[in-house]
């Protein structure tokens, strides 16, 4: 059904949330009915909900829980799926969503109540690829080496990453219990390793994707890319990271069969 005429007929529009009280516990859907407001979004419409959280069938419920800040694509908190698809919810329009309108936590996060989860294994995925730039002091080292206009514009596009999640949630590799980086944390280590400076450990932060959980556990599936609100070549990020783990092996099988040369001695 088209919300806007849906909208314009009913005057309300309908959401089904699910509740859940705490980590593990188990969860229900409320169903909640609030006045249309044209163009408003899942985010606003949780607020009117949370004015006066009374389900369809009249009874008062506590006020739904979720993550939001910047109202405005650029926090990352508010992801969610909605109607099945994982979005920002402070994006997306209810004009543009079938009703009932259902909203679910990611399901690939540890749910802390009702729509917000914890998100920590993002973090930890930046930890183990070294997702910075280590600094020697506060000096000033003078202007940094020249970068090309192509570097500097693809660079820009993967700093824009806001940790939301979307694309370890669309991702068949990521379960809630295995520990695959996933695609965010794959193209960050791409970005800092093309930093003039982070080149420097562009060795250690590709040998942070080797093995378990890392690089070579993409099953290419693409679903990344799809739904990553900011747009960045997820599945770029991941080929070049494929890249430069295969000549970090063949670098080491390299040493290796030179070592073993040196070992065994002249002739
Ligand atoms: S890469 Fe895109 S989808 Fe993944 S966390 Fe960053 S902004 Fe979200
Ligand atoms: S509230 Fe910040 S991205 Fe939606």
């Amino acid at each position: 059904m088209d919300n806007a005429q849906a909208g314009a007929t009913t005057q309300t529009v309908t959401f089904r949330i699910w509740r859940q009280d705490g980590p593990g516990n188990e969860g229900h859907y409320d169903e909640f009915r609030i006045p249309y407001r044209k163009g408003a979004n899942v985010v606003s419409c949780l607020m009117e909900i949370q004015r006066n959280p009374t389900t369809v069938q009249g009874k008062k419920v506590a006020p739904v829980v979720w993550d939001a800040a910047c109202l405005e694509e650029v926090c990352g908190s508010c992801a969610m799926n909605i109607n099945g698809r994982v979005r920002m919810a402070c994006s997306a329009l209810i004009d543009k969503l079938e009703q009932p309108i259902t909203l679910d936590p990611l399901k690939k996060f540890p749910v802390v109540r009702d729509l917000t989860v914890d998100r920590n294994r993002m973090f930890e995925a930046l930890k183990r690829v070294k997702g910075w730039i280590p600094v020697d002091g506060t000096h000033n080292l003078g202007p940094g080496p020249r970068q090309s206009p192509h570097d500097q514009s693809l660079m820009y596009v993967l700093s824009t990453c806001i940790t939301c999640g979307s694309c370890l949630e669309a991702c068949p590799q990521v379960t809630i219990d295995n520990d695959f980086v996933g695609a965010a944390a794959i193209s960050q280590a791409r970005l800092f390793n093309m930093n003039p400076t982070g080149k420097m450990n562009s060795e250690e932060r590709t040998r942070a994707l080797m093995g378990p959980g890392g690089v070579q556990d993409c099953g290419k599936a693409q679903n990344c890319v799809k739904v990553c609100p900011k747009e960045i070549p997820l599945t770029s990020s991941i080929a070049v990271m494929n890249r430069e783990v295969t000549k970090v092996l063949v670098k080491d099988i390299f040493f290796k069969e030179e070592e073993r040369k040196a070992s065994s001695g002249p002739g």
